[in-house]
């Protein structure tokens, strides 16, 4: 990456990284907006990151996503580099104050919804990362705390919502396992998401497997579902009996 002066290393090269990004929203309909870090290395990261926002506003940007925390290129490894550089939260809060008009969205570190919640009093966005990527199902949450729906979608629903698209998906060639691979944390803490992960890893991966595989893991958690609200009502009324 370093090499090819690409990824996080352009955080020392923000003039570049203007001239990027003149280039890229003169040629797109859409708008070209900027992800970055605050910093690399021995930057003084306020600096850095107010560097780069300000060259990539002058130069027509309006919407950052700043993943709150340094990379460090010497003796990291991608990987590394998304959980050792300490998160520093207040200085995105301080650039958002700074520079009210630009559209400012915080990643990095960001677990659940009601962290999510608290980051969106200070910024105008928030970027989940590995917790939408190992627990997908708490964006079925999102439209209604975050943007005041009525309603939530949950993990089966949306699976039933996704499978006119896994359908369409296998028609023209796409394998199913490129699709369930990114469903495997959907049930996440509930019951039946080991019989959900197994049979989408085991039965997913098959040549030919389809729908039919999706609907026998979704009977594996509903069916444990059912079970689990069986023994509730059945301890409940053991309970209550010994009250009696
Ligand atoms: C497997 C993986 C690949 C990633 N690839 C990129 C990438 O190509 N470009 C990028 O800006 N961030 C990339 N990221 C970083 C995420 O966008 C995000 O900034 C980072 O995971 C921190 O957010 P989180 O704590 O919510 O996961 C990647 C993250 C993961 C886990």
């Amino acid at each position: 990456m370093q090499s090819g002066r690409l990824g996080a290393c352009l955080m020392r090269e923000p003039e570049l990284v203007a001239d990027c990004m003149a280039a890229i929203g003169a040629a797109v309909s859409v708008p070209a907006t900027v992800k970055c870090r605050i910093g690399v290395d021995d930057q003084d990261a306020e600096a850095s990151l107010f560097s780069l926002v300000d060259l990539c506003a002058k130069a027509g940007v309006t919407h950052f996503v700043v993943h709150a925390r340094k990379a460090w290129l010497k003796g990291l490894s991608p990987k590394e580099n998304r959980d050792i550089p300490p998160l520093d939260y207040e200085l995105v809060y301080r650039l958002k104050r700074a520079r009210p008009d630009l559209t400012i969205a915080i990643n990095g570190g960001i677990a659940d919804l009601e962290a999510a919640e608290a980051h969106l009093a200070q910024v105008d966005g928030v970027m989940l990362g590995r917790a939408a990527y190992h627990n997908p199902g708490l964006l079925g949450a999102v439209d209604r705390r975050i943007f005041g729906e009525d309603r939530e979608v949950g993990a089966v629903e949306a699976v039933e919502l996704y499978k006119p698209y896994i359908a369409a998906q296998l028609a023209s060639g796409v394998h199913l396992a490129a699709m369930t691979r990114h469903m495997l944390g959907l049930f996440h803490g509930m019951p039946g998401a080991r019989g959900w992960r197994r049979i989408l890893t085991v039965e997913g991966v098959k040549a030919g497997a389809g729908l039919e595989v999706v609907d026998a893991a979704l009977a594996a958690v509903t069916g444990a579902a059912a079970l689990r609200a069986q023994d509730e009502r059945a301890a409940g009324s053991l309970e209550a009996g010994e009250a009696a």
